[in-house]
């Protein structure tokens, strides 16, 4: 084992009561990712030899969550705490597994999810420099409510940590707070450990006393106090969630604005940690982008549209109020206004896809036009294909999904509705509001509905029928009754 192996110890066995949620708080997700897996994460950035993440409130569904969301194959150990009975009681039931493990161990909350690898960096390469047994990172965040607080001598030498809820009204005036994150020699835990008491506010055993104990014994503690106060953000309500997502969320788009993309709004775009965007493509406001979606470059994603795992080609706009999952889209296609595209939806390059059209596991060719009020699910659509206004398939007969195969060039007059399993030949025609059911050949014209009739002269049969005061033209009918009207009502008291 080399000198400055450590390993990674990370908290996420409590209730998380302020949340008050019936889903463990380290599940929680903040900017599209439970805030454990982010932890977890930058522990394995920061070098972490191995992790072990200590479970127990809803432990099995933390753990089936978070291993579902891990792609790392080295994976964490778990550790069990059955009884919750505070920071302190955590780190002493993994004693066991941590001996296991190289001899000094970095302490992290799964409840603060913003910390940086490289500040985690910093943080590790200082303690194996200046060789002492315990390290802690402290900050000053704006508002210091709920934190434990630093408590130093006049010197300045830190003495120790005392809990807001323990606190002397004092002590709370103080600005510089415990992070909760910390780099202790094993033997030291193990030692310090089985000193701590419940003698406090909560009645629970306080990771935190350790310090004070070690101070006692005349063990120098290095508690540093980092400028990095935003990434120190501990979670405990939904409104420390939301500061914690606005944080992540910007910090992405600053990222992508420095690389070439503009964002109309950072302040109200949602853009997750694995999103690609190329550059000169601009962002509108109120967009949401997640999951592994990758837009190409020079593409216009406008305001209002939310995109989610889904691929987007060079020059492609996406117009406002458009709905995109788990689809892929050529380059210089036009998308929208409000267009879903549902899950398998294939749009080719220059294709496009217009208002209030949704797609579902289609293939749309290159170049064909879906413009206006369609349904297009389970369908596979040639290249140069027009698909009239009102189009719909009907691809489910109640009890299985069935295919619509359309052709090159293929023209689909308006309100059309082409039931499945149906295929349309290259070039052929479906004259509008026709409800096709059967294959249309090559270059055909599909007929499909009642042939129009007129009947001549029906408007003089009607009033000969009905009597001529019966079919007054509705232009001199009265709107409501008047003086005037009266009469009329007289002379026909049954009306039509
Ligand atoms: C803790 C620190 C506080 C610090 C703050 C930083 C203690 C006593 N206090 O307070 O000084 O300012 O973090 O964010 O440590 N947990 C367990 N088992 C338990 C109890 C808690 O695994 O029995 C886990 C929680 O799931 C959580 C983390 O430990 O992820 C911290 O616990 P929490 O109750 O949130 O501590 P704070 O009151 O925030
Ligand atoms: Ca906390």
């Amino acid at each position: 084992m080399s000198q400055s192996e450590f390993s990674a110890l990370i908290m996420a066995a409590g209730k998380g009561t302020r949340m008050v949620s019936t889903t463990a708080k380290v599940l929680h997700e903040v900017a599209g990712k439970p805030m454990l897996t982010r932890v977890i994460d930058n522990a394995r950035r920061s070098g972490a030899s191995s992790i072990y993440v200590i479970v127990g409130h809803e432990a099995e569904s933390v753990r089936s969550r978070i291993s579902a969301e891990d792609s790392e194959p080295r994976g964490v150990e778990w550790v069990l705490q059955e009884d919750q009975r505070g920071t302190g009681h955590a780190v002493i039931v993994s004693l066991d597994a941590l001996a296991r493990g190289p001899g000094t161990v970095l302490i992290l909350s799964g409840d603060v999810p913003l910390l940086q690898a490289r500040t985690l960096e910093e943080f590790v390469s200082r303690h194996f420099e200046t060789g002492r047994q315990a390290s802690l990172m402290t900050c000053r965040p704006k508002d210091a409510t709920g934190y434990g607080r630093i408590l130093r001598s006049d010197s300045g030498a830190f003495t120790g940590i005392v809990e807001h809820r323990d606190a002397t009204p004092q002590e709370r005036d103080l600005r510089e707070i415990n992070s909760g994150v910390y780099l202790f020699d094993r033997e030291v835990l193990t030692i310090y450990g089985k000193r701590l008491t419940t003698e406090n506010a909560q009645g629970e055993y306080y990771l935190t006393d350790i310090f004070s104990l070690m101070v006692k014994d005349d063990i120098e503690v290095d508690a540093i106090d980092c400028e990095a106060a935003e990434e120190l953000l501990g979670i405990n309500d939904r409104v420390d969630l939301a500061v914690a997502e606005r944080i992540l969320y910007r910090r992405n788009c600053l990222r992508h604005m420095r690389a070439g993309v503009t964002i109309r709004d950072p302040d109200h775009t949602d853009i997750g940690d694995d999103v690609e965007i190329g550059t000169d493509t601009v962002i509108g406001i109120s967009t949401s982008l997640s999951s592994k979606t990758r837009i190409g470059s020079r593409c216009m994603i406008d305001n209002h549209v939310t995109i989610s795992n889904s691929e987007i080609g060079d020059g492609t706009h996406v117009k406002p109020y458009s709905l995109i999952v788990d689809s892929e889209i050529g380059e210089n296609c036009s998308i929208g206004p409000c267009t879903h595209l549902r899950p398998g939806s294939d749009i080719q390059d220059r294709a496009k896809v217009g208002n209030f059209v949704e797609i579902k596991k289609s293939v749309i060719g290159p170049g064909s036009k879906v413009s206006h009020l369609s349904y297009i699910g389970d369908a596979s659509l040639g290249r140069g294909v027009n698909v009239g206004a009102g189009t719909i398939t009907c691809n489910y007969d109640g009890q299985a999904k069935h295919k619509t195969i359309i052709g090159d060039d293929v023209f689909i007059g308006s309100d059309s509705v082409l039931v499945a399993p149906v295929t349309l030949g290259n070039r052929s025609y479906v004259a509008a509001a026709s409800v096709i059911t059967r294959d249309v050949p090559e270059e055909a014209l599909a007929i499909a509905r009642g042939r129009q009739v007129n009947k001549p002269g029906y408007r003089i049969f009607l009033e000969n029928k009905l009597g001529l005061s019966a079919l007054k033209p509705a232009s001199t009918a009265p709107v409501s009754p008047s003086p005037d009207s009266a009469d009329a009502g007289k002379q026909d008291p049954d009306g039509i």
